[in-house]
């Protein structure tokens, strides 16, 4: 034991967790960090390894540290508990042709400009994808088979990249035969190719909000209306909105994210996603799930897709390679259930097929045992990044701003206090060569004026940590002194 200042006796290992939790909350020891290990600690601190074993394990406890298997222990990024969150929106409850604004197309291109900070598009840094093992893959693969290059891909899928997604889909607790899978060219043609088999023009789609601006561009151009269901920040969408909805309308499809929703953040529990499952075949509507983040969790266990509850084939599962490992490979799936002979059909007319070199690409990766070790490695980094965004936009941004807090992904959604206009701050923080995601674009009408999609997929640097002071500057300009 020693002394404390009051005289009270303090164990060991609880003096050493404090001054361990001090270095934390100094900054000294960063998020995302791996702190010493027990032994080293051991011998640093003079100390037994009990004691450090005792101190780590509250620091556990405390929320500060945590314990990654044959790994160590790393300090785990902290979210200020009081941060309030985004509020649950209430979209008009009838179906809407999407009038989708010109911003979108703006938004995509200024991305990939070099010259401006990429806070608008949902795009991680390419540091982050393990671009050279792919080049490498993606050379061999043309020399050891040139034949590749000179055919078309005239199947669904290349067998071995469907059957390691179909095994990883059964480790994920959705067991999914390679047979099941028609692979596309990434989520984006899996969205459309479901939308397409499932609706004709002029029918409704229900669908999160606010929505994915992917997915209102996507049902603008197959003439589709678009139903907005209210969705809470934390758990997605709100379930009696939807009965309700389903009620009153005729839906064709269920445009849904139960894992880390793009722009909210929100993970659906398990219990809301089979509650989910059991209304949509109540009402003998599909589900159009995009689990394109699902991999990106930050806690040990990767979330279930709704897919894992469908017994009756009436969930189309779409994702992508994008945000995990390539996003330009443009390798993605739909495991489309009981629409898959129409999935095929319309695959072909749509692009024939995926090609096979990249799909070789990917699936010689997936298969070397990498991917699981390049995951981990982009999980804490994305789970970092989210943590020194939401600390920075709090230090800058106005008086007000609720922040949504996502448990994977890369994006947050800001919610900015009522008199910022966000597309305003666009049009401001473009000039001064920030590029951001305004909140109309992800509503059927322009609504969320005063919110923000932040892309947090870019490595934490001065510049970064300026544009978001630069942002905060600029829209507590648009408010009264
Ligand atoms: C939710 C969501 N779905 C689909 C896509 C498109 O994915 P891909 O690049 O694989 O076509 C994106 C890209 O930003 C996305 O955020």
């Amino acid at each position: 034991m020693i002394q404390s200042t009051h005289d009270k006796p303090v164990p060991l290992y609880a003096a050493l967790a404090d001054s361990l939790q001090q270095l934390i909350e100094q900054g000294t020891l960063r998020a995302g960090h791996r702190v010493p290990s027990v032994r080293r600690m051991s011998l640093q601190r003079d100390v037994s390894i009990a004691t450090v074993i005792q101190a780590y394990t509250q620091l556990e406890d405390r929320g500060f540290l945590e314990a990654r298997p044959q790994s160590g222990y790393y300090v785990r990024p902290r979210l200020p508990l009081e941060t309030p969150e985004p509020r649950m929106a209430r979209p008009m409850a009838k179906p809407s042709y999407v009038g989708v604004n010109d911003l979108t197309v703006e938004v995509m291109t200024l991305s990939s400009d070099p010259s401006y900070l990429p806070f608008g598009a949902a795009c991680p840094h390419p540091s982050l994808f393990p671009t050279k093992k792919l080049a490498r893959l993606l050379g061999a693969v043309g020399r050891d088979d040139p034949t590749l290059l000179g055919r078309y891909a005239m199947n669904w899928a290349y067998e071995p990249l469907a059957r390691e997604i179909a095994r990883r889909y059964l480790q994920a607790g959705a067991p999914l035969s390679h047979e099941e899978l028609v692979i596309t060219v990434g989520c984006a043609e899996a969205i459309t190719l479901s939308l397409r088999a499932v609706a004709k023009p002029g029918d409704t789609i229900a669908l999160e909000s606010p929505a994915y601006f992917g997915f209102l561009e996507t049902i603008q151009s197959l003439n589709l209306k678009a139903l907005e269901i209210p969705t809470e920040p934390r758990t997605g969408l709100c379930l009696d909105a939807l009965r309700d909805a389903l009620h009153h309308n005729e839906v064709k499809a269920v445009m849904v994210m139960p894992a880390f929703q793009n722009p909210l953040g929100c993970s659906m529990p398990d219990e809301k996603k089979e509650s989910l499952y059991r209304l949509l075949a109540d009402y003998d509507v599909p589900a159009i799930e995009d689990d394109i983040y699902g991999d990106l969790h930050f806690s040990e266990r990767r979330p279930k897709p709704l897919k894992a509850w469908d017994t009756d084939g009436r969930v189309l599962l779409c994702s992508s390679f994008g945000k995990s490992l390539a996003p330009s490979l443009r390798v993605g799936w739909c495991a489309p259930g009981r629409y898959l002979e129409r999935v095929r059909r319309l695959k072909f007319t749509n692009t024939l097929g995926t090609p096979v070199v990249l799909q070789k690409t990917v699936s010689d990766f997936l298969r070397n045992g990498g991917y699981d070790h390049h995951l981990r490695s982009i999980r804490r980094a994305y789970q970092n990044q989210v943590h020194l965004f939401t600390t920075a936009i709090l230090r800058h941004f106005p008086a007000g701003t609720r922040l949504s807090r996502p448990q994977g992904g890369f994006i947050l959604w800001v919610e900015l206090p009522a008199g910022v206009d966000t597309l305003q701050l666009h049009q401001n923080a473009r000039a001064r060569k920030i590029n951001t995601a305004p909140g109309a674009l992800f509503s059927v009408k322009e609504r969320y004026r005063n919110c923000l999609r932040m892309n947090c997929g870019i490595p934490w640097s001065p510049e970064v940590e300026h544009g978001v002071r630069t942002l905060g500057e600029l829209a507590r300009a648009q408010l009264p002194a």
